[in-house]
């Protein structure tokens, strides 16, 4: 029925941003329906009600015979795959698309009319793809990672944020005419409601900017009721705007707050990165004028976090957005996520180890300590769950700090960390599991020269990662594949058991 519905609404509703917002439904609308059509097409049958109905042709149970008369010649190579059930000797032909099959396909493998059938097991999603997206490739091995098909080193170089912010929503790169409409959309929701400032003023003055800014944005969502109608593309799409532009403020009220500073206010003369640090660090001038050179690096940094495909706080995003609450309920669950040490809350963590460390000639002890917690103690910034490889995005990071260097002057965390680097890479440890720097290891060196205390680090990636979590969270709700998440269990609890009254215990 809502399927139904969603795709009625994006053909139906009004054009009310101009002709980027139109050529995004039609792009859109002929993207599902490509995929309905094509790769969607639905494969295998089986007796699940609650599998999906599909014709019964593929995965039919295949009778010993015809397995017997392929046996030992070579097949035609097909798109799917053979298993055989060895609990029953059945065999069943699984398609394989996109290099994947599907999960539910397993589901009629079963022993008896009992069994619930067979499911996949996958603690920590290592090998599950639970959707399909167009946002973000990354080949980990390789050390690739791409927005809707650019090159970042391409896009970290020639653009500025909000252009990428742009390609990562609508999918193409704007035009000068749809970026400045663009530009303008986000500048014009800069401001907070009062409400919100006074709701800040709450918080202790020893709040975690991080904590602050997980309830406050979870809080827009009691000032917007009307984002509740997520099947409105108007809606979305000025949520969308909210978001990306009130981030930066709530971020830069967060830090002002723990100072004891009056807020300063956004500055619409300025653009992304310059307004933010004005809010940030603007003291009695009249006007403030943020350095070219940081608030270019700071667009960059912000360009290389913008999103990074289904990682930790964009699953919890999509998680939460399959249940239809409001984007800004679902933006505070995917930051709550990013706000742990080992995803966001890892460029805090490298500052605090360096510090730690404390000077070049102790990063070899440093090193050793690591190696011999088998994983108990942790080389923060190092290694990564999809790259196998240098992390492209640390490579960028590292060019730019001496940018910023030059502005600040040289962090003396830095020697230390290109020691740790130079040892690590060099380690059997290190080189065995391929550990290699991430985006964190080198970024919170530069925030902490550019005067941002460490903990707004993790605040400073939350900026940037709203505007994938918010293309992540569009694309799952064009999605028609798409339901509420709702993964599986395997019990291992005690069966049924006889209840004893308190008294009896
Ligand atoms: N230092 C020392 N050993 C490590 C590290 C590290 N940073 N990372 C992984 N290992 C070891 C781990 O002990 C294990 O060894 P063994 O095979 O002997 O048990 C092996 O490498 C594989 O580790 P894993 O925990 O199975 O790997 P994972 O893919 O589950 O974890 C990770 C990925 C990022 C959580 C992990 O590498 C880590 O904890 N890194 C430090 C925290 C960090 O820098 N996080 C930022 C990630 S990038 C930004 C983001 O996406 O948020």
């Amino acid at each position: 029925m809502w399927e139904g519905e969603r795709r009625n609404k994006v053909s139906r509703e009004t054009d009310v941003h101009g002709g980027a917002e139109r050529d995004r439904t039609v792009d859109l609308l002929s993207a599902i329906q490509a995929l309905s059509q094509t790769e969607l097409q639905p494969h295998g049958g089986g007796d699940d009600s609650t599998a999906p109905a599909r014709p019964s042709t593929a995965r039919r149970p295949l009778d010993r015979s015809d397995r017997i008369a392929a046996g030992g010649q070579p097949m035609e190579p097909r798109d799917s795959l053979t298993v055989t059930d060895n609990r029953t000797g059945k065999s069943y032909d699984i398609p394989v698309e996109n290099g994947a099959i599907r999960a539910m396909d397993l589901r009629p493998l079963k022993t008896g009319p009992d069994d619930f059938g067979l499911m996949v097991y996958d603690p920590a999603f290592l090998n599950t793809a639970a959707c399909k997206s167009r946002i973000t490739f990354i080949d980990g091995e390789k050390g690739i990672l791409r927005y809707r098909g650019y090159p970042i080193e391409d896009l970290a170089e020639h653009c500025e944020f909000l252009e990428v912010a742009y390609l990562l929503l609508y999918g193409e790169l704007p035009s000068r005419a749809q970026y400045e409409k663009w530009v303008h959309d986000i500048t014009f929701h800069t401001m907070l409601h009062e409400s919100i400032k006074k709701f800040m003023d709450g918080f202790n003055s020893d709040a975690h900017p991080m904590g602050i800014l997980v309830a406050t944005v979870g809080a827009l969502s009691t000032f917007y009721p009307e984002a509740r109608n997520i099947h409105d593309l108007a809606v979305r799409e000025q949520q969308i705007h909210r978001l990306v532009a009130k981030m930066p403020t709530i971020a830069a009220f967060a830090y002002r707050h723990s100072r004891g500073l009056p807020y300063a206010y956004p500055d619409n003369d300025l653009a992304y990165t310059g307004n933010f640090l004005g809010m940030m660090f603007k003291m009695t001038e009249l006007k403030y004028a943020p350095n070219p050179t940081l608030a270019r690096a700071l667009d960059i940094l912000f360009i290389l976090h913008a999103d990074h495909e289904q990682n930790c706080s964009t699953s919890a995003m999509r998680g939460i957005g399959s249940s239809h609450t409001d984007p800004f309920s679902a933006v505070a669950g995917a930051a709550a996520a990013l706000y742990g040490p080992l995803h966001g809350g890892a460029n805090e963590a490298v500052l605090r180890m360096l510090e730690e460390i404390g000077s070049k000639d102790r990063v070899p002890a440093f090193v050793k300590e690591v190696q011999q917690g088998h994983g108990e103690k942790r080389l923060m910034g190092f290694g990564h769950r999809v790259y196998k490889n240098y992390d492209p995005r640390a490579r960028i990071i590292k060019k730019i700090a001496d940018q910023v260097f030059e502005v600040t002057g040289r962090n003396r965390l830095l020697d230390i960390a290109l020691e740790l680097e130079r040892i690590a890479l060099q380690d059997d440890y290190f080189v065995k599991r391929k550990l290699y720097p991430n985006v964190d290891f080198y970024s919170g060196i530069i925030y902490q020269a550019m005067g941002f205390p460490t903990s707004m680090f993790t605040v400073l990636f939350a900026i940037a990662r709203t505007c994938g979590w918010m293309a992540q969270w569009e694309e799952l709700l064009l999605d028609p594949e798409q339901k509420i998440a709702r993964p599986r269990q395997i019990y291992l609890g005690p069966e049924d058991r006889r209840f004893v009254p308190l008294g009896k215990r």
